[in-house]
């Protein structure tokens, strides 16, 4: 109908340190970072809902009812959006949506968490009136993965997407939601993500396992120290106490739960202090924890740590929820070019022998602030809406067009193509479903 839609944005996340224990009531430490979901969203005056993925080139219509439920995998954390937002008494109807982003998918950095705020704070803006407020925004998300995705997780992803504020990490009480903002902006180091490219799937993953073990190991301390309601409250003299009673397989998760929610307030001790050798240290700690007892790491994530350790770097582990993904990394400024080149050389000796890691560096990022209900430009990028009609045009003087796959390849029955002078045409040969859906495109400057 030629109207544009609004366009709504939230990051994705990392965490320096606290893995595995939101679910555990303890203390997380993540920060929002400079890449995230971006989506057009347009009411279109009836109950359903037509949603573009662009970068999985995949269209799908669903209703709003409980029964309505999408089979595409990634338009079930929409349709869970809508119906957590409509429990919540937001009167949703229909919309067109696209969407597109730049998190790296399945590697532990929040994709999933990224597109639910984004979906949140959309329809909390578009049909809600903003009344829902961003606590509850994040447990939309959070509810989502536990109802329509089946993901038992914690609440870090969502609120880190929800409440990230720029050039700071956010050290969150997953019980009491208590938060504080960490300025995070150390001295002669960098934060490099390195990617085994190994994509982790939490969904049937042994993650909801996990939660499982710790949640039958609190029961079983509770039942002598009636105030542990979860492993935060737990210590490892309690944990020893009822060792006999547990399978050793629990006792191990368990172990490295209390130890780790020691470690997050001892690193944000550290960091006030300046002290970042004793940051890595304690970054090395939850590796093996996490590598050892409670056993989510894999071969590529142990590769690229023990790599980091031969380089001398300062702290390296895997990150985020596990089997797969990203190692997060503390490297001293002088040391970036050669922890870089000795990865890759021995990544691609590994690959040779076909059994490493192939990885990429993500270089070192910026932390973000998600704006409320506006688009926000993602690092230098901003948006563009490029309409359409039966050949729709745009002018982008002095932008590339980055999105749409590549330049040049067909996303949905559109293909963008960049002109001369920087401008950028995007031809749209007679889709049907793109009568009604804008084309998103992301421009780099
Ligand atoms: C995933 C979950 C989070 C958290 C991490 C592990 O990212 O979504 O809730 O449990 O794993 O720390």
């Amino acid at each position: 109908d030629g109207t544009t839609g609004s366009i709504y944005a939230s990051p994705g996340r990392i965490n320096l340190i606290g893995e595995h224990t939101d679910y555990n009531n303890g203390f997380v430490f993540p920060g929002a970072v400079d890449k995230g979901i971006m989506a057009e969203i347009k009411p279109n005056g009836t109950d359903k809902v037509c949603a573009y993925s662009i970068d999985e080139k995949d269209y799908v219509e669903f209703g709003l009812k409980e029964e309505d439920a999408p089979r595409a995998s990634w338009a079930k954390y929409i349709f869970g959006v809508c119906r957590e937002m409509i429990k919540r008494g937001v009167d949703v109807k229909g919309f067109n949506t696209a969407f597109a982003g730049d998190v790296p998918l399945g590697a532990g950095m929040s994709s999933s968490a990224a597109l639910e705020s984004t979906f949140a704070y959309a329809l909390n803006d578009l049909f809600g009136d903003n009344k829902v407020d961003k606590f509850e925004l994040a447990k939309v998300g959070q509810a989502t993965e536990h109802n329509y995705v089946g993901v038992n997780c914690g609440i870090m992803d969502q609120f880190a997407s929800v409440f990230g504020k720029a050039g700071s990490l956010i050290r969150l009480d997953c019980r009491s939601l208590e938060y504080q903002y960490f300025p995070f902006k150390p001295q002669g180091y960098k934060l490099v993500l390195l990617n085994t490219c190994v994509k982790h799937e939490l969904v049937g993953s042994p993650y909801n396992e996990r939660r499982l073990s710790c949640e039958r190991v609190a029961e079983v301390i509770k039942a002598k120290h009636p105030e542990v309601e979860s492993l935060r409250d737990a210590s490892f003299e309690m944990l020893e106490e009822v060792k006999a009673e547990l399978k050793p397989e629990d006792y191990s998760r368990a172990k490295y739960v209390i130890g780790e929610v020691v470690r997050v307030l001892d690193v944000c001790d550290a960091l006030e202090a300046g002290d970042y050798e004793t940051v890595g240290k304690k970054m090395y700690e939850t590796h093996f924890g996490l590598s050892k007892d409670y056993e989510v790491s894999c071969e590529e994530l142990d590769f690229l740590v023990d790599v980091a350790i031969d380089c001398g770097v300062t702290g390296s582990r895997m990150m985020g929820g596990g089997f797969g993904g990203c190692t997060i990394n503390l490297v001293k400024e002088e040391l970036y070019d050669i922890f870089i080149a000795e990865e890759g050389d021995a990544a691609l000796i590994e690959n040779a022998e076909n059994k490493g890691a192939s990885f990429f560096a993500l270089h070192a990022f910026d932390t973000v602030e998600h704006d409320a209900g506006v688009a926000h430009a993602l690092g230098n990028r901003q948006t563009a809406l490029l309409q359409h009609g039966a050949v729709g045009r745009a002018r982008l003087d002095g932008h590339i067009a980055v999105l749409i796959g590549q330049l040049g390849e067909q996303a949905g029955g559109v293909t963008a193509v960049q002109l001369l002078s920087g401008q950028v045409a995007c031809f749209v040969p007679g889709s049907e479903f793109l009568d009604e859906c804008l084309v998103l495109i992301v421009v780099e400057q």
